[in-house]
């Protein structure tokens, strides 16, 4: 069975690429490489000792998706394609718009016209408004209320395909919305691999690890937390890939449109997992304190309940694996993928 995963080179869809093949399916995948490297692939195959089907070309090209409709049996569509950067997407609102809202939307047109019913989507614990208490229930926190483009692209494409699964009873749509991801895959071979200075925390303690950056800003330490440093809910990114096994094997056997949080339940500091690298990579990272970062939350962190209840997923990775495979990873490609 295959298995269409739309911006399958990048960080996530890389590894859901190597946890699909594993389990036996077939694997396609759509990618422009706006953000991504083909190296990713061939690493992927290195990793499995299987091979995969790519087709280098943009989501919102309908022509194309009609031809990988039509080549491969495709029974299931994982859609990671879209632009993640926050920072980015209030300097550039309208190509987050733009990519994230017509890829959704080009896609499944696609589905229907072959009849292609189950679709796993990357969504975002930014879709819940800033005001709930946590830890964040699917079906009682607040969404909405987002503070940049990014975020509202993500709840305006899940508003949608919740819209689209209400009208068409043969349909059925899982809604992922991811915590915080990190890590990389044991074997070193794929990781995370940002453009320009990373924004986010373990890209950028990696990079200061490897020498690459100078130090680390911790931005604020004067939260209402234990050590006065945000507090977040980092997923491993094997475990994330898991979670996307056990979304397709419930998406193919339900109808309907559900939605689940993939996280650990477990909050973590910034300078907790500034200690937990530090251990990892066997040296001090140098950290200055930095004013607070704007619109950043004291603390996130998700209930994974739902998801243990509903698609029998746990996490298996602790901190530790997290940092000590980021490290193996970064050591190994200092400069990622462009080596
Ligand atoms: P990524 O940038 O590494 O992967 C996204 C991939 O999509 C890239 O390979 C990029 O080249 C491709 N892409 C973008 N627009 C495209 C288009 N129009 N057509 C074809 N390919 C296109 O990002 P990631 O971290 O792997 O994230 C995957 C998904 O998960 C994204 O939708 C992201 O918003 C979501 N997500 C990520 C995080 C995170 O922190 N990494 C958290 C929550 C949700
Ligand atoms: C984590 C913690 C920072 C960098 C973002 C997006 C979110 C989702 C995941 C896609 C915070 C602190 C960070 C640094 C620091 N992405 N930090 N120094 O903000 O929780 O979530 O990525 O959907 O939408 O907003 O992640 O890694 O940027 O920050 O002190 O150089 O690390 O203040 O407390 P965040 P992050």
């Amino acid at each position: 069975m295959s298995i269409l995963i739309t911006g399958g080179a990048g960080f996530i869809g890389s590894h859901t690429c190597v946890e699909l093949l594993q389990a036996g399916y077939e694997v396609v995948v759509i990618d422009n490489l706006s953000n991504s490297h083909e190296a990713s692939l061939d690493r992927v195959r290195q990793i499995t000792g299987r091979d995969l089907r790519f087709y280098k070309a943009d989501v919102r090209d309908e022509a194309m998706l009609g031809r990988i409709f039509t080549e491969n049996h495709i029974e299931c569509v994982i859609h990671f394609a879209g632009l993640k950067a926050v920072g980015e997407s209030v300097r550039m609102p309208l190509e987050y718009y733009e990519n994230n809202l017509n890829t959704t939307l080009t896609l499944v047109r696609a589905m229907r016209a072959f009849s292609v019913k189950a679709l796993v989507f990357s969504s975002s614990a930014t879709v819940y408004s800033s005001t709930n208490a946590m830890p964040l229930t699917e079906d009682v926190s607040r969404t909405g209320d987002c503070s940049n483009p990014y975020g509202w692209t993500k709840y305006m494409q899940e508003v949608m395909l919740q819209d689209i699964a209400r009208a068409d009873e043969s349909l059925s749509f899982v809604l992922l919305r991811y915590f915080n991801p990190v890590g990389a895959h044991q074997s070193g071979l794929i990781g995370e691999d940002p453009q320009g200075i990373p924004n986010n925390l373990m890209p950028y303690i990696s990079q200061v690890a490897v020498g690459r950056l100078e130090r680390l800003s911790v931005f604020g330490d004067d939260y209402p937390t234990p050590d006065g440093t945000g507090v977040r809910d980092y997923i491993h990114v094997v475990d994330l890939a898991r979670g996307h096994l056990k979304a397709v094997e419930y998406a193919l056997g339900h109808r309907g449109c559900e939605v689940f949080n993939l996280g650990t339940g477990r909050p973590c500091s910034v300078l907790e997992m500034v200690r937990a690298f530090s251990e990892a990579c066997g040296k001090q990272i140098p950290y200055v304190i930095a004013p607070r970062r704007p619109g950043d939350l004291p603390v996130v962190y998700s209930n994974p309940d739902k998801a243990r209840r509903m698609l029998g997923f746990e996490t298996q990775k602790d901190l530790k694996d997290m940092c000590a495979d980021c490290w193996r990873w970064q050591s190994l490609n200092p400069r990622g993928f462009s080596e």
